[in-house]
């Protein structure tokens, strides 16, 4: 049969590339460019001289914005309260495409370098089996290096890294205990906040059915306004001034938990503007029900179910919660930090004569002494309660 595997050009998925060889499969690559700073036409010869059937190298970028980062900016979307999800967002978008070429080439198979003990098989083979529920999944058992594959001279990084337009990742190797810290050269999207410039960027971030359709620099007039150069040019910012890091142990879908180091710049500044437009435009309520909604979202994006009808319905009520989620901030970014300046709207909930202290509008002071009144009954009852008790 023929295989469609998710090849990185590094050793494990060459690895499991000469082994599906070896087990008589015609291999397909197929490599997504989501971001990562990566050769890929060395990619591409590698596949090749290792026996690769027909090579794919997708340029995924602006759809890995659009139809997966945007969702989880609508969402807030963070796992165990600090994780933006960089890895999980872009797992769905890699298996979409190689189940599409799995379909066109008549592939019945798919294969990926993802190893045991983690989320990244769960992400990858539930989207698969999602998206295309005939595939089968053929998986790698074990790797070794006989194969007369070329094994790179330099010894394996100390810790595993996850790169895309996102966030860069790592984990594993000598981060594995807890306790022991990031050497300062690990980062490689943000600079330490330390060395990063006396100066700020104050940006104005335009939004538009809760996602970023224009970025202006005020220091400089630059400006972007497609999904791809807007969130590369917050990436930047953000790196410059060191935006975004976190160090973190997290609960993996399987239970067990782990260590984690993620730089998340861009979608840092994103998360706390979208936050920030969002509480001015929607309402309170809508904002109370929207935000479960949103740690839901980040629940089953972390666990893999992108592709499922929860997920599908969560997105939806997202979406919708999304409409008048516009206008602009302004913000400022400086040493690892984002500060909001300011914000405008055509859709406000916000009333500047309604919130005045110096004028009355629509609001009677007499109606507050009750509604305050009928609010102190429950609470009277309460205390009238404990009363009774500690007279036992
Ligand atoms: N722990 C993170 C997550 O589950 C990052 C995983 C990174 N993956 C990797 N293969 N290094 O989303
Ligand atoms: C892996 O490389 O598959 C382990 C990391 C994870 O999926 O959590």
């Amino acid at each position: 049969g023929t295989v469609v595997l998710a090849y990185s050009g590094g050793l494990d998925t060459s690895c499991i590339l000469v082994w599906l060889k070896e087990q008589g499969y015609d291999v397909i690559t197929y490599l997504a460019n989501i971001g990562q700073d990566e050769d890929f036409e060395a990619a591409r010869k590698k596949a090749e001289s290792l026996g690769a059937k027909k090579v794919f190298i997708e340029d995924l970028r602006t759809e890995f914005v659009e139809d997966f980062i945007w969702p989880a900016v609508q969402a807030n979307a963070v796992y165990e309260d600090r994780y933006l999800l960089g890895t999980a967002v872009a797992r769905p978008c890699i298996a979409r495409r190689q189940v599409e070429i799995a379909r066109t080439e008549g592939a019945q198979f798919v294969s990926h370098g993802a190893t045991g003990k983690g989320n990244d098989q769960i992400r990858f083979e539930l989207t698969c089996y999602a998206l295309y529920p005939e595939v089968k999944v053929s998986l790698f058992i074990y790797c070794v290096d006989e194969h007369g594959i070329p094994v790179p001279v330099t010894p394996r990084a100390p810790w595993s890294m996850d790169a895309n337009l996102m966030h860069i990742s790592y984990e594993s190797g000598i981060l594995e205990n807890p306790k022991s810290r990031a050497p300062a050269d690990l980062y490689l999207m943000t600079k330490n906040p330390e060395d990063s410039p006396n100066v700020q960027d104050v940006l104005e971030i335009e939004f538009k059915n809760g996602v970023p359709v224009k970025v202006t620099n005020m220091n400089d007039g630059i400006s972007k306004n497609t999904a791809l150069d807007v969130f590369s040019y917050l990436n930047e910012i953000g790196g410059k001034h060191g935006v975004g890091r976190i160090d973190i142990v997290e609960n993996r879908f399987i239970g067990m938990k782990s260590r984690g180091i993620y730089e998340t710049p861009g979608g840092t500044v994103l998360l706390k503007a979208h936050l920030d437009i969002e509480t001015f435009t929607m309402d309170k309520e809508v904002r109370r029900i929207k935000q479960g909604l949103g740690i839901k979202f980040s629940e089953l994006v972390y666990n893999g179910f992108w592709y499922s009808p929860e997920c599908d319905f969560v997105r939806h009520c997202i979406a919708k919660s999304q409409e008048n989620v516009e206008g602009k901030v302004q913000l400022s970014v400086f040493k690892g930090q984002v500060y909001i300046l300011g914000r405008e709207s055509p859709k406000s909930l916000y009333n500047e004569e309604l919130v005045s202290m110096d004028v009355q509008g629509d609001y009677d002071p007499c109606d507050a002494s009750g509604f305050i009144r009928i609010n102190a009954v429950r609470l009277r009852e309460h205390h009238r309660l404990q009363g009774l008790s500690s007279t036992k």
